[in-house]
């Protein structure tokens, strides 16, 4: 999957389609990660959405990417577009997922999915694959990266947790539940990792323009009935004050700072990018 025009509607129902395309200021933060030349950073989940927007950021720094997903074709196509290294993988799998940690320099641990449904209809399977995804790989990827960064003395772990890494919505028990773990997953590391050099913080999207959005507008819609540009009106930018879906580049110029020299006290933080979402 790759991210495209996904809502349209939604920035013209806003009365935002004349307004510049949203994004950062390219110009002005081109240099936030620094020099990342001779570093490994291994992004996970980088065929598609924010992953893949992370990995070219980092590309373009100069960091050789290890691109892991198990969407095979899809990643191939990013590592290929920038010059990185694709590892298919499923994540589902922690054993397997410890290999994709060895040797980096930069974890982001990004992947993950969404499944809507209320608890007592929840499937128990699906609850367990999206904790073993998103907080089960991400800590046996951190466990076999650390001792390399620690003999280097130098190490950034940036987590992709989200809004509801820091707060919950109904019918989204799983998603939460494990944002939440991922969260203390990394204040955790970033207190026992300080002393050498490597810092640990998450960043907490708000809806973010990708196939994953895509995917939880249809499911609400299917579940409550509703037409998919109410879901995208009412559900998803109704509590946002910036009233736009954020767009990946603008979570991968956030993760290119956090493994910048700027960040290098920066460690245990929760950077919200949620439009204002957490200011209600
Ligand atoms: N899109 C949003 O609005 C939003 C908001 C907040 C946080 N996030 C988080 O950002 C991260 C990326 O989401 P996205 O929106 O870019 O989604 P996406 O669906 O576009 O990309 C997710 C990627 O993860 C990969 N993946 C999923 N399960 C995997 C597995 N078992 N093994 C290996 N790879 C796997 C997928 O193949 C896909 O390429 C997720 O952790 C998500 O929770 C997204």
């Amino acid at each position: 999957m790759a991210s495209g025009s996904v809502f349209p509607l939604s920035f013209s129902t806003m009365g935002d389609s004349s307004a510049p395309a949203p994004g950062p200021d390219a110009g002005s933060a081109a240099g936030s990660a620094g020099d990342l030349t001779g570093k490994r950073a291994v992004v996970t989940g980088a065929g598609s959405g924010i992953g893949a927007a992370v990995a070219r950021r980092l590309a373009a720094t100069g960091a050789t990417v290890v691109a892991v997903d198990h969407a095979a074709a899809e990643v191939r196509a990013v590592a290929a577009e920038i010059g990185g290294h694709p590892l298919v993988m499923d994540l589902s799998d922690p054993e397997t997922a410890a290999a994709a940690g060895e040797g980096a320099d930069i974890v982001v641990n990004n992947a993950g999915m969404q499944h809507v449904a209320p608890v007592h209809r929840f499937p128990p399977d699906v609850f367990s694959r999206l904790l073993t995804v998103m907080v089960e790989s991400p800590f046996r990827i951190i466990r076999a990266a650390l001792p390399t960064m620690y003999a280097r003395s130098w190490g950034r772990i940036v987590n992709v947790s989200s809004v509801h890494g820091l707060r919950a919505s109904p019918l989204k028990s799983a998603y939460v539940t494990a944002k939440h773990g991922l969260e203390g997953l990394s204040k955790t590391v970033a207190l026992e990792a300080a002393g050498y050099g490597v810092t640990s913080n998450c960043i907490c999207p708000g809806y973010v323009r990708t196939p994953l959005v895509e995917q939880q507008v249809a499911d609400h819609a299917t579940l409550h009935r509703v037409p998919r540009e109410q879901v995208i009106e009412d559900v998803l930018l109704a509590r946002t004050a910036v009233k736009r879906l954020v767009e990946p580049d603008e979570v991968a110029e956030l993760a290119a700072w956090l493994c910048g020299p700027a960040s290098s006290s920066v460690t245990g933080a929760s950077f919200p990018m949620d439009g204002g979402w957490g200011a209600h």
